[in-house]
């Protein structure tokens, strides 16, 4: 069924083998855009880091490139696997829905087409791939490489050109709506302007002093691009006015670097994730900070990616997962500018059960009923409260129905064995407690801070 887990192991994954083109036999496109358009989710099953993440503009399908070596093609909870490349995974394309394009640490690019159930190799770099873009008209693939060089493969065949200009590899590739013109970005900080049809150098268009890693297009839905917007090295993310070249705006993150970056099809938001894990949503019409929130238990955010409608944020890291957060309410997710969230307080101000709960729950959980969203279900009352029973959250299918009762055995043995052991197919990351004595630090701090209010008193 849908709910069933899929958990690869990271060794299995190894040298080229069959190429696996499933058919999706899972649940429809359709009712999984429903879906995650409505609730936090996690796509799991990847047996390795997350390396970047791609939506099909059509269907909403999923596309996720793994330090495991594959890609995942997600139209439900169960995956489809797309084995071919011989090393890590960093960069996936749709070319349409049929269609994908994959490259990483191999140094060569994948064509997968899903239809005829091939795949074609494309070889020339000689460093690996960090970035892909294709054409609006869907004829040019371009490849940005750490061999310094930019890559224009046509889609049907034919020879690739490789374009020099950048001093130092290259990490991120996109074209303009027209497909007249590509931009590149480069770990020299630099960021060159390209004559697509005359495959050639028009100018640099901006210097950074440090290593430029994303760089996307964005502008009016309905008319052309008129901003670029890159991240670096340095915590640097910088709007550039396309037809001047001005710089437009300008956000500094403590030096945090900016790894992902992406833009919401209607163009009216710029989502960027960071080195410490934090995704930073910007409203493109006033560069407002919309929403700043911490959107990972540990590691950086370095894959982002909008849903077709625009309603889902998906993003990844080190985590082996992805996390699809419901736009509409990401400001409600505890905005690091109202308020000063329980893992950012002073550990040793706290017990080590609150310390446990504030580094390893307290971006999903709540522990009172203040109405506060989070990703995961508020745990106030949640001692005696049967599995998958809060009224208007909408559980996994394996916590909806289940007959656990939380209870001091029953959280102990779910971070005892991690949920994806206790509770498989649950939405909730893997995360296992090893020390005894934290699990009952922890349960021992969640029975008070859960515990029924005075105002209710003594009913529980
Ligand atoms: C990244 C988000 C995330 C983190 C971190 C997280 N959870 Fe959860 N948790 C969830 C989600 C989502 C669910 C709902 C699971 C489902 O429907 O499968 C959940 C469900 C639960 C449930 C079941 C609640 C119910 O109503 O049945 C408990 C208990 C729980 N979490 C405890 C914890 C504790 C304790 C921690 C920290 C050690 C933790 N969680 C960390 C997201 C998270």
């Amino acid at each position: 069924m849908c709910a069933s887990l899929i958990q690869r192991s990271f060794a299995a994954v190894g040298q080229n083998t069959v190429v696996a083109i499933a058919i999706y036999v899972c649940c429809s496109v359709w009712a999984v855009s429903a879906a995650l358009a409505t609730e936090f989710q996690t796509l799991k099953g990847h047996g390795g880091p997350v390396m970047d993440i791609a939506v099909e503009r059509e269907t909403g399908v999923v596309a996720t490139a793994s330090f495991d070596n594959s890609v995942g093609l997600w139209t439900g909870r169960d995956p489809a696997w797309l084995d071919g490349h011989e090393a890590a995974v960093k960069v996936v394309e749709f070319i349409d829905t049929g269609r994908l394009v994959s490259a990483g640490d191999d140094n060569d690019l994948i064509l997968w087409d899903r239809v005829s159930g091939t795949q074609q190799r494309l070889e020339g770099h000689t460093a690996k791939v960090q970035g892909l873009a294709v054409s609006p008209d869907k004829s040019l693939i371009a490849s940005a490489s750490w061999d310094a060089r930019v890559g224009l493969w046509p889609v049907d065949g034919g020879e690739p050109i490789f374009l020099s200009g950048h001093n130092a590899g290259v990490n991120a590739v996109a074209f303009t709506k027209d497909g007249k013109s590509l931009y590149s970005a480069s770990m020299d900080g630099s960021i060159i302007l390209w004559d697509v049809e005359e495959r050639a150098e028009k100018r640099v268009v901006d210097r950074n002093g440090f290593g430029i890693n994303v760089l996307k297009l964005g502008g009016p839905a309905d008319g052309p691009d008129t901003w670029l917007a890159y991240g670096a090295q340095d915590g640097v993310t910088r709007i550039l006015d396309l037809e001047t070249g001005d710089r437009l705006y300008e956000f500094s993150l403590e030096r945090r670097p900016i790894l992902g970056l992406d833009v919401s099809p209607d163009g009216t938001r710029l989502a960027s994730g960071d080195g410490q894990g934090y995704i930073t949503v910007f409203e493109t019409g006033s560069w407002g900070i919309e929403t700043d929130f911490r959107a990972a238990l540990k590691g950086p955010i370095w894959a982002l990616a909008f849903s077709n409608d625009g309603s889902v944020l998906h993003a990844a890291g080190i985590e082996n997962i992805v996390y699809s957060w419901p736009v509409a309410d990401l400001s409600s997710f505890d905005p690091m500018a109202t308020q000063t969230p329980a893992f950012l307080r002073k550990p040793e101000e706290m017990s080590n059960g609150e310390r446990q709960f504030a580094r390893k729950c307290s971006i999903c959980h709540s522990l009172t009923d203040d109405g506060v969203r989070r990703a995961g279900p508020t745990l106030y009352k949640v001692f005696g409260r049967k599995a998958g029973t809060l009224p208007g959250y909408s559980y996994s299918a394996t916590l909806d129905g289940s007959d656990i009762i939380w209870s001091e055995e029953t959280i102990d043995q779910l971070f005892l064995d991690g949920p994806d052991h206790y509770i498989p197919g649950s939405k909730m990351p893997m995360q296992v407690i090893a020390l005894p004595e934290n699990r009952k630090d922890l349960v021992d701090y969640l029975k008070v801070a859960t515990a029924p209010k005075e105002a209710e008193g003594g009913q529980q």
